[in-house]
């Protein structure tokens, strides 16, 4: 016979309903004839009485406070306590999404220089259904890797290219999503690496611009720092920060695989005077940009429109978009043809990419993941033989080398992470970054909560990470028996089954 233990609440809630004025009136009287020091315990009891007493009757908000008074109140405290208790006491190593722990630590360890060897056995499921590195019967020696070059707009035979020596970008985030200190510490970190820096769209760069790195300029569908009156872009300006030395590349963002088919959003609790003043914004309501740029409303256009930021800023260009119906990007990709028109490369960023903010819908629902997106991509471009007029970089998840390996393999060029480097500046994944309230301060601009962050401190970690990351990436070559990235292919993947073959296998 089993015994069942149960609460039952609704006795329970009578009782601490009548128990709390009684409670509150052998207070008073125990303060009135014993001792006058009884009244520093009837004092919260009346205060607790009223608040009761306000749930009971006041109120009418909340049914469950109606219903069981303040004994409610325990369950919406669980409830807001319950994301750290499970990332405190109760989810497993391998768990928690968007990053688990073992793929946090991993970031963690790299941008603290500890060696990120781990022992025993790998924690995944080996149930083969999991993409993997083939890996040659003859690995080579470090000696024979070729450095890492990528020469964005060499194809166009522009004067002022520019040429990345290290894989990894800082993908596009805000002035505005994150603060200031993180701003500076990822910028001071990344030009300790030689690598580049996307400055989002969040317009004026003032704090990319502080520590002299490389940047490739966002314009966002807002365009901000490049708009005219009417939501178009405004040559001068773009031409005007075109010429500043450390904008070296400019990127038009079509889309965002946290929110494709809706534009940025900027709280309106994250709009401070500086970031009216340099989106060109009110304060005290939320920014929404619209969907698209008024330039592109067809195939035509929105070709036409990447020439046109070409002439203008004379710099390499790329695109950014998350990949919807791979049918419409072959068909962009057939108009570039058309026009002899291409963008200096194209950043493919998945579903499962990060946001400062946007609706849960979007975040969870809509867009191609990276993986099958990249490899239409790629596709596409081959059977239109223009493979070699741009360069593909792709983001999403690829944090961490063994993701980042397997992007190289369906054809990225160069692998974009934002939530890669937010983690190497001490980022917890408290999952408020479009709050204000950040723990650690990166996507605050509360200066109590942005005072915890050490820019030379984090600078450092920031370059240890992009060191770590070419350190595997060398050794996952060498497994491969690949001198570099471009000389691994679809054909160094085990793709183990139908259900994941069938997105890689998807040709247009
Ligand atoms: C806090 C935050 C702010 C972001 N701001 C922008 C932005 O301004 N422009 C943009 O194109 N993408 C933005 N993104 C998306 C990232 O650039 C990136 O495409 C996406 O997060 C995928 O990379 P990840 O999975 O490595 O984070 C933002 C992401 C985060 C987490």
């Amino acid at each position: 016979m089993s015994t069942k233990l149960a609460i039952n609440l609704h006795k329970l809630a009578r009782f601490t309903n009548t128990a709390i004025p009684i409670f509150t009136l052998l207070s008073f009287l125990a303060g009135w004839r014993i001792s006058f020091y009884f009244h520093f315990l009837t004092v919260p009891m009346i205060g607790l009485t009223l608040i009761n007493y306000y749930y009971l009757f006041a109120q009418r908000n909340h049914s469950l406070l109606r219903n069981f008074g303040i004994l409610g109140q325990g369950r919406y405290m669980l409830e807001s306590l319950g994301p750290e208790l499970r990332q405190y006491l109760y989810s497993g190593d391998t768990e928690e999404r968007p990053f688990n722990r073992t793929e946090r630590a991993e970031v963690y360890r790299k941008a603290n220089n500890v060696d990120s060897a781990s022992s025993f056995g790998s924690q995944n499921d080996f149930d083969a259904t999991e993409v993997k590195l083939r890996h040659s019967l003859f690995p080579i020696s470090k000696e024979n890797l070729l450095p890492y070059r990528l020469t964005f707009g060499e194809e166009r035979g522009i004067q002022k290219t520019y040429t990345l020596t290290v894989p990894f970008i800082i993908s596009g985030m805000s002035y505005g999503a994150l603060g200031k200190s993180a701003i500076r510490s990822l910028a001071r970190g990344i030009a300790q690496t030689g690598g580049l820096m996307n400055t989002g769209e969040g317009g004026y760069p003032k704090y990319h611009l502080m520590e002299n790195c490389d940047l490739a300029f966002q314009i966002g569908t807002a365009k901000f720092g490049v708009r005219q009156e009417d939501g178009t872009l405004d040559d001068q300006r773009l031409a005007d920060l075109a010429a500043k030395d450390q904008v070296r590349l400019i990127e038009l963002k079509l889309s965002q695989g946290a929110k494709p088919g809706k534009g940025g959003m900027l709280p309106k609790e994250k709009i401070t005077a500086e970031i009216s003043e340099l989106r060109g914004v009110p304060m005290g309501q939320d920014v929404v940009s619209p969907t698209h740029h008024p330039e592109c409303e067809d195939y035509h256009s929105t070709v036409a429109f990447i020439r046109r930021i070409q002439e203008v800023s004379h710099l390499p260009v790329g695109i950014k978009l998350c990949m919807g119906d791979p049918r419409q990007f072959a068909e962009l990709v057939a108009e570039m043809k058309r026009q002899d028109s291409f963008p200096d490369w194209i950043t493919i960023d998945g579903a499962e990419g990060g946001t400062g903010a946007a609706p849960k819908a979007f975040i969870d629902r809509v867009g191609m993941p990276l993986f099958p997106a990249l490899k239409s991509a790629q596709d596409a471009l081959v059977s239109a033989g223009v493979r070699q007029r741009l360069k593909l970089v792709a983001s999403g998840k690829l944090i961490n080398p063994g993701s980042q390996i397997i992007a190289f393999c369906l054809g990225a060029d160069a692998i974009a992470t934002a939530r890669g480097f937010m983690l190497s500046i001490g980022c917890i994944q408290a999952m408020q970054c479009g709050s204000n309230t950040c723990p650690v301060g990166i996507t605050s601009h509360n200066p109590k909560l942005e005072r915890g962050i050490d820019i030379a401190d984090k600078a450092l970690r920031v370059a240890n990470y992009v060191h770590s990351l070419e350190h595997d990436l060398d050794e996952l070559l060498c497994a491969a028996g690949a001198r570099c990235v471009r000389e691994l292919s679809f054909d160094h993947l085990y793709v183990p089954n139908e259900t994941l073959l069938y997105p890689f296998a998807h040709r247009i």
